[in-house]
Order: structure tokens, then sequence, then C-alpha cells
């Protein structure tokens, strides 16, 4: 099929919540994305944050592909060697969270963090923070602040509450015998990468445990590497009670987890569920995702060319630029105008970008870009931030 194909069978079909790109990509490795007609792109978004082992990673891919032929699905009733495998590594992965959920997107690991919490403590009340974005289902959604995601699907759960991200003051009002939990990002991504302060992370577990709720931090966005260390938590050394993470886990298929502390009560069989959740294609995936995760060192690569990249895209001299956010290679540049002419102008120079609402530009490459890359990227945002765009 030829991109004209595409576009237009997919114009035709789609259900119409996808604002589609003209652009229609077959084929990737590493950083790089390639069209229907063969131009490659440099992708700065790894697919809304998922692909931090770069595309189609030859272990990853090896990993499925045996699998695959040996056993796909397999409900959680029954015990499986690579779900066993796959258990035992994540609950290593965080100090105290020696238990997990398993489910398949981001949304769902939210979802079932919010029922765990009401579960646990027997209270219904969620506080949540403006600006957090915590997926599409109902749950989730009424976590999530955003009116645009909200219009029209409204009434929303009851009990939930959005308090000012990084007000410890805010927080500790909202806190009541009543809340079952909060929850936050540790770095606010959709809502245009605003990292949480240490103090404010430490705060927040503080006044958890002292009034009785749980924490829940959703590091759906920021996990697995992205911010410089395997979880955004560890720049503060907060352990929540539900650590809730999706993404990269799998190295690109559909996977979301859910890690859970001691404090976390009444979990007992029917309470929660999902057919597909914790299937062994997945979790021999997420094995061999996590093996390079740990192997290549991507946290530590983040690390690094995150900081490159932000010194290079700090010495950009631009008139529309207002502030530069962000941990490792997950970067927020402020502009003090629309983002998408911008983000059209950096597709036209063959560079696949995002935005976090409307006046952040944000990058989520995948950790595993090269140098030679990032100096190009820094080069395309040098010309687009200092060109006129169209609106
Ligand atoms: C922090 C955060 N939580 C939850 C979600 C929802 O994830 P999914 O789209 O996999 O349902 C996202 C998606 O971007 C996210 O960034």
């Amino acid at each position: 099929m030829d991109t004209y194909q595409i576009l237009d069978i997919e114009s035709q079909h789609t259900s119409g919540v996808y604002a589609k790109q003209p652009l229609a990509f077959v084929r990737g490795q590493g950083a790089s994305l390639w069209d229907s007609e063969g131009n490659a792109y440099l992708d700065c978004s790894s697919g809304h944050g998922v692909a931090n082992l770069g595309h189609a990673h030859p272990k990853v891919a090896a990993a499925i592909a045996e699998q695959a032929g040996t056993l796909i699905t397999l409900f959680e009733t029954f015990p499986n060697d690579k779900r066993a495998a796959l258990m035992a590594k994540m609950t290593t992965l965080v100090p105290g969270l020696d238990r997990v959920f398993f489910c398949n997107s981001g949304t769902e690991s939210v979802e079932a963090a919010l029922k765990f919490a009401r579960l646990s403590t027997g209270r219904t009340n969620v506080v949540a923070t403006m600006r957090g974005f915590h997926g599409r289902t109902f749950g989730a959604l009424s976590a999530t602040h955003n009116k645009k995601y909200r219009q029209g699907v409204e009434p929303l759960v009851p009990g939930f509450s959005h308090v000012p991200y990084n007000n410890i003051g805010a927080l500790e009002k909202a806190i009541t015998d009543e809340t079952a939990a909060v929850i936050l990002e540790a770095v606010q991504g959709e809502g245009g990468v605003y990292p949480a302060e240490v103090d404010y992370l430490q705060a927040a577990r503080e006044l958890c445990s002292a009034r009785g709720a749980l924490l829940i931090v959703d590091e759906v966005q920021t996990g697995f590497g992205r911010t410089g260390k395997m979880f955004a938590i560890e720049h503060s050394g907060v352990i929540p009670d539900l650590l809730c993470v999706a993404k990269s886990l799998a190295g690109g298929l559909p996977m979301g987890a859910v890690l859970i502390g001691g404090a976390v009560k009444n979990l007992v069989p029917g309470a929660h569920g999902s057919t597909f959740g914790g299937n062994p294609l997945v979790c021999a995936a997420a094995l061999a995702a996590l093996e390079v995760i740990e192997t290549e060192n991507l946290p530590g690569q983040a690390a690094e060319k995150g900081a490159y990249l932000m010194e290079k895209i700090r010495a950009i001299q631009s008139p529309v630029v207002r502030e530069v956010r962000g941990v490792g290679l997950m970067i927020g540049i402020e502009l003090k105008q629309k983002v998408t002419p911008y983000v059209k102008a950096l597709q036209e120079r063959r560079i696949i970008a995002l935005n976090a609402g409307m006046t952040v530009l944000r990058l989520l490459p995948p950790l595993v870009i090269t140098y030679e890359q990032l100096d190009r990227l820094a080069r395309a945002l040098g010309e687009v931030l200092n060109s006129s765009v169209e609106e």
C-alpha cells in the first residue's frame, strides 16, 4: 500500500477520536521510523513514550517470536514460568513493593490502583492534581484534570478533587479522614512536563502515612529509565504504596502493571482481574525489555543524553521560548505561542515530536537515540525556533 492509500483508508474508517497526521510509518529501528515511501524520520516521540528501547529491539523481537511459538495466552489463575519470572524480577525494582497486578495499559493500571485504594482503606475519596493526566477510562479520567478530556462524558466517578501540583499546603488541606488515596505523577507529562519537587513528594508521602491514605504514584510515562533512573521516584527516595507503570514495560507490547506495597490490604480473589493481564507473551517481552534496560544501562544513558540535549536546547537563543524543563530524556520546551506549527515544522525536517497542551513542545526520544541524532535534533530545533512558522 502506498501512503495515499493508507491515509485514505484510515481517514474513511477511523473512529474519529484521533487527529491523523499526513504520514504513514511502516517500519522502525532504534530511534528511526520509515514512512511508506522509504523516507527515514527521527522519532522523538517513542509512540508517546513507549519505545524507550527503540523500535524493533532485536532481543525483544526474539523473545516475542519464541514465546509466540510456545504459549501466548493463559489466564492468571494458572501460574506460568514467564509470569513467575517477571513477578520475581519486577518486585525487586522498588524496595517494599513486593506484589504486582498485571493489566494491559496505563489507564488500566490507574484504574486498578484506585480500586485497590478504596478496597484497602474502606474510604472513597481521591485527591489528584491540577494538570495531572492519568488516562481516559472513567476512574483514571476522574483523576485527570483537564476539562478537554472530560467534556461530554460526565458525570464521572464521585469523590475526586484536584489540588495545585507542587503545593504542599494545598495537599495538606485536601487530605481528610475520607481520603482513600492521593494520586500524582512524578513528572507531569501530558500536563506540560513539570517535574515534582523533592520536598513535595516527600511531604505527600508523610501526609498520606500520617492520615491513613495511600500514595499512588503514576509512572506510566516516567518509568523504565525515561528520567535517568529506573523510576522517577528514585530522584526523591519516596516509595509509594501503589506504583502504576505501563508504556515501555514490555518493549512496545501493550502491558500495564501496579506494584503494590505492604500497606495495601483486602486484595482477595475476584476483587479485580483482567483476561489478558500477565499473559505469557507480554511477560516474555517484558522480561527481555527489563534485561535490555539493565544491561544497556538505559537509565544512565537517559541521564547523560538528557543532560547533553538539555544543554544544547538551553543554548538556543529564541524569542519564542518561555522555559525549558525536564528530567533525563523527558523534555518540555514551553513556547510563548501555539506549539502545533513548530511540531509541523519539525515534521517537515523529518523529526517527530509531540506537544503537551497548547504551548509545550515535548521530546520523548527512545533512550537509545545516538549523539549524532541528538545533534541533528538540536540543530533542527535551533532552526525551527528561530524561523517564522505559519499558525
Ligand atoms: C502519566 C500517565 N498515566 C496514564 C496514562 C494512560 O496510559 P494509556 O494511554 O496506556 O491508557 C498516560 C498516557 O499518556 C500517562 O502519561
